[in-house]
C-alpha cells in the first residue's frame, strides 16, 4: 500500500512538472535535426523516445503530430501508433511492479465485478478505453499495469484503439510538415468524429455491462451492503435458504440442465434452490459433494474419490447412508473442501457421479465447474458473482461471524478455487454473467427463470 501510494505521488509530481512546469521542452526543428542524425535508425529512435516521453506524461497528440511532420504521414502515422504501444507497455511494466498487489487488494474488495470483466473482456476493454474521448494516456497506461491485463492485450488493444485519433493528429502533423491545410481539416474532423463515436460506444458498453458512475462511486467507497443484502424490494435475505422467492406458478419449462457457477457467497445455493423450486427441477449442490469428500478425508475414511454420496428427497446429504448435512458445514470441513477439491482424482470421481445424476430429468446444479466441466453442454449456464466484500457480509450475517475473518478466509478459498490446475473456477464462454450485487434474491431468481423459459421456447 505504501509503495502504491508513493508511486501515485511520484506520478502526480512528474505529471505536474511536465504539464504545468514545462520541464520537458523540445523544439520541433531541433528535434527534427537530432532525429535525422540517426539516419535509417531515426524511426526506431523516435518510437522509443516518444514511448518514454509519453510515460513521462507528454500528451500523445504531440507525438502523433511530430511523427507525421518529421517522417510524412505514411510513415509517421504507423510510428505514432507504435510509440503509443511502447508507451503503454513501459507504463504497464512500471505499474505492475509498483503496486499491482495493493491495487488488486483494493480492487478485489471493492471492484470485484470490474476485475471479472477485465479478465473476460481484456482486449475489448483496452480498445474501448482507448476509443473513449478525454482519456489521459499515461494515467490510463499506468492503471492498466495495476490490473491483471496481459501484455499482449495492452499492446494489441492500444495499437487498435489509438488508430482513429493517431490518424487524425497525423493529418494535422502533415499540414505542420508542409502539407495542404485540407489535411489538418480532415484530421480535425476525424478526431471530433472519433471522440463522438467513442463517447456513444462507451455509453452503450456501460449500459450493457450495467456500469454507472453512481455504482462505481458507491463501490469505491465500499458502500454498505444494506441496500443489496435485502434487495430493493426489501424481501428475501441472501443465504437464508429457501422460501423467499415464492413461485410464479409457471410450472415446468421443459427438459434441461441449468448450471450455476460462481465464487463462494455469490448466492448460488439460495438462488439455485429457489430456481429449482420454481421450475420444479431437481436441485444439485455439487459443493456438498466436495464437502463430503473433505469430511471423509478428515475421518481418514475410504479414498475421497470412492465415497458414496446420496441426496435424500428432502435435501439431506448422505455420506455412505449417514446424514451429514450439518457436519459438512463446519469450518474445518469448509476449509479442507477447497484443498480436497483441487485433487484431480477426487474431481474425476465426483464429476462422474454428478454426470450420472444429471443424465436424466431437469436439474439446477450449482458449483464451480458445472458449466465448464461437468455438463459443458448444459442448456443454460449462469455465472453468479458479487462484490467480495458483500459476499463476505452475506455469509457473515448467515453464520453470525466476523466480516473481516470471513473475508480473509473467502479470499483464500477463492484464490485456491480460481488458480488450481484441475477445473479452476471460471465462467464458461457461453455463460450468462450475473452480478448479484444490488439485486434482490427475487430479481436474480426471476432473471434465471426467465432465461430458462426463453431457452426452451427459443
Ligand atoms: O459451494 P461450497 O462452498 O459448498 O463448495 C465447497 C468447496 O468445494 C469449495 O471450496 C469449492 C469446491 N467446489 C468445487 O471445486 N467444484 C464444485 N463444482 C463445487 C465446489
Amino acid at each position: 500500500m505504501t509503495r502504491l501510494g508513493l508511486f501515485v505521488g511520484i506520478l502526480v509530481i512528474v505529471a505536474l512538472a511536465v504539464l504545468v512546469g514545462g520541464v520537458i521542452d523540445f523544439e520541433r526543428d531541433e528535434m527534427q535535426r537530432e532525429i535525422r542524425e540517426f539516419g535509417p535508425l531515426a524511426p526506431v529512435i523516435f518510437v522509443l523516445v516518444s514511448g518514454v516521453l509519453g510515460a513521462l506524461f507528454v500528451p500523445g497528440p504531440v507525438f502523433a503530430i511530430l511523427a507525421s511532420a518529421l517522417f510524412g504521414p505514411l510513415l509517421g502515422i504507423p510510428l505514432g501508433i507504435a510509440g503509443s504501444v511502447v508507451c503503454a507497455l513501459i507504463c504497464r511494466e512500471v505499474g505492475s511492479h509498483m503496486g499491482r498487489d495493493a491495487a488488486e487488494e483494493i480492487a478485489g474488495a471493492r471492484l470485484g465485478q470490474l476485475t471479472t470483466w477485465l479478465d473476460r473482456y481484456g482486449l475489448l476493454a483496452v480498445i474501448g478505453f482507448r476509443l473513449m474521448p478525454a482519456m489521459p494516456d499515461a494515467p490510463l497506461n499506468y492503471a492498466a499495469g495495476l490490473t491483471r491485463l496481459k501484455r499482449w492485450q495492452i499492446g494489441l488493444g492500444t495499437a487498435i484503439g489509438v488508430i482513429p485519433r493517431t490518424l487524425g493528429w497525423g493529418l494535422v502533423g502533415a499540414t505542420v510538415g508542409g502539407g495542404s491545410a485540407w489535411l489538418a481539416t480532415a484530421g480535425g474532423a476525424l478526431i471530433i468524429g472519433a471522440d463522438a463515436g467513442g463517447a456513444i460506444a462507451a455509453i452503450f458498453a456501460a449500459r450493457y455491462l450495467g456500469i454507472s458512475p453512481r455504482m462505481l462511486w458507491a463501490k469505491l467507497r465500499g458502500a454498505p451492503a444494506e441496500p443489496h443484502a435485502h434487495g430493493p424490494t426489501g424481501k428475501g435475505r441472501w443465504g437464508a435458504g429457501g422460501g423467499s422467492g415464492g413461485r410464479l406458478g409457471r410450472g415446468k419449462v421443459g427438459h434441461m440442465r441449468i448450471a450455476i457457477d460462481g465464487p463462494a457467497g455469490a448466492g448460488k445455493s439460495t438462488v439455485a434452490r429457489l430456481v429449482a423450486e420454481r421450475l420444479e427441477f431437481t436441485y444439485l449442490d455439487t459443493g456438498a459433494m466436495y464437502r463430503c469428500a473433505a469430511l471423509a478425508s478428515l475421518r481418514g475414511e475410504a479414498a475421497p474419490g470412492e465415497i458414496e454420496i446420496d441426496f435424500a428427497p428432502d435435501g439431506e446429504v448422505l455420506l455412505a447412508g449417514e446424514d451429514v448435512t450439518l457436519l459438512i458445514r463446519s469450518p474445518e470441513v469448509t476449509s479442507l473442501a477447497s484443498k480436497v477439491a483441487a485433487e484431480p482424482s477426487v474431481r474425476a470421481g465426483l464429476v462422474e457421479r454428478q454426470r450420472e445424476l444429471m443424465a436424466h430429468g431437469d436439474w439446477v446444479a450449482e458449483g464451480r465447474d458445472v458449466g465448464t466441466v461437468v455438463v459443458p453442454d448444459a442448456e443454460l449456464k449462469v455465472f453468479l458473482d458479487a462484490d467480495p466484500l458483500e459476499r463476505a457480509q452475506r455469509r457473515a450475517a448467515q453464520l453470525g461471524a466476523d466480516v473481516n475473518e470471513v473475508l480473509a478466509q473467502q479470499n483464500e478459498r477463492d484464490e485456491r478455487d480460481r488458480t488450481r490446475e484441475a477445473a479452476p473456477l471460471k465462467a464458461a464462454d457461453d455463460a450468462v454473467i450475473l452480478d448479484t450485487t444490488g439485486l434482490s434474491i427475487e430479481q436474480v431468481v426471476d432473471q434465471i427463470a426467465a432465461l430458462a423459459t426463453s431457452r426452451t421456447q427459443g
